[in-house]
């Protein structure tokens, strides 16, 4: 049987953390730093169970988000992965689709940096290329992260965006966005 759970970080066992953990170091081949793992906790999860098997994850935690003179909070999607014997069922859809009402409803806005495999299945689900220049709020101040242009996508929620302005996200340890 499949299900999809959704849960606060706090509401998850250490077991059933740790296999996340598992699964998304699995999915990323080795490309999964500690930080980025750290990145995923602290909001909501959704996961991919068959039956007491974990296949799929992804998670949204808030963050603040610059863009035109204001700190939006942000829905911020982060390990979103499907085993690689279980793609193409349908599963990262149904993830998406637990996370995306999170961030209708407790955010301003979804923002996500997309792997270039991803981008195809996150622009199908209406979510949009960042095209302005990205930035970061270091603790000496806003930097560019040019790397970073044309790899951020946002889902936008009721308030006016221009997708051509910067964006600058909040501070953190390993990848900022
Ligand atoms: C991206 C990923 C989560 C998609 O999960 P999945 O379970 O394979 O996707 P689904 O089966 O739910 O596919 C949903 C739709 O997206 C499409 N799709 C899925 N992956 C796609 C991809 N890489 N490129 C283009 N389209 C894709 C499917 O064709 C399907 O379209 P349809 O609804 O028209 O049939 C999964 O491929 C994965 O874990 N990739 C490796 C890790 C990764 O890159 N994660 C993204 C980090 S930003």
């Amino acid at each position: 049987m499949t299900e999809v759970q959704v849960a606060h970080t706090a509401q998850l066992d250490p077991v059933v953390l740790d296999a996340t953990h598992d699964l998304l170091r699995t999915v990323f081949a080795g490309e999964l730093s500690p930080d980025d793992w750290e990145h995923a906790l602290g909001g909501m999860h959704a996961l991919v169970w068959e039956d007491a098997e974990l296949v799929g994850h992804a998670a949204v935690v808030q963050r603040r988000l610059l863009h035109g003179g204001r700190a939006w909070r942000a829905g911020y999607v982060e390990g979103v992965g499907v085993r690689a014997d279980r793609q193409g069922n349908g599963y990262g859809a149904a993830l998406m689709a637990a996370i995306e009402p999170v961030v209708g409803r407790a955010y301003d806005l979804g923002a996500l940096g997309a792997t270039e495999a991803a981008v195809r299945f996150y622009r199908a689900r209406g979510w949009q290329r960042w095209l302005g220049p990205c930035s970061a709020l270091t603790p000496s101040g806003i930097v560019r992260t040019p790397e970073e242009d044309g790899g951020i996508y946002v889902l936008p929620g009721s308030f006016a965006l221009d997708l051509r302005g910067e964006l600058t996200c909040d501070w953190r340890d390993g990848d900022v966005w």
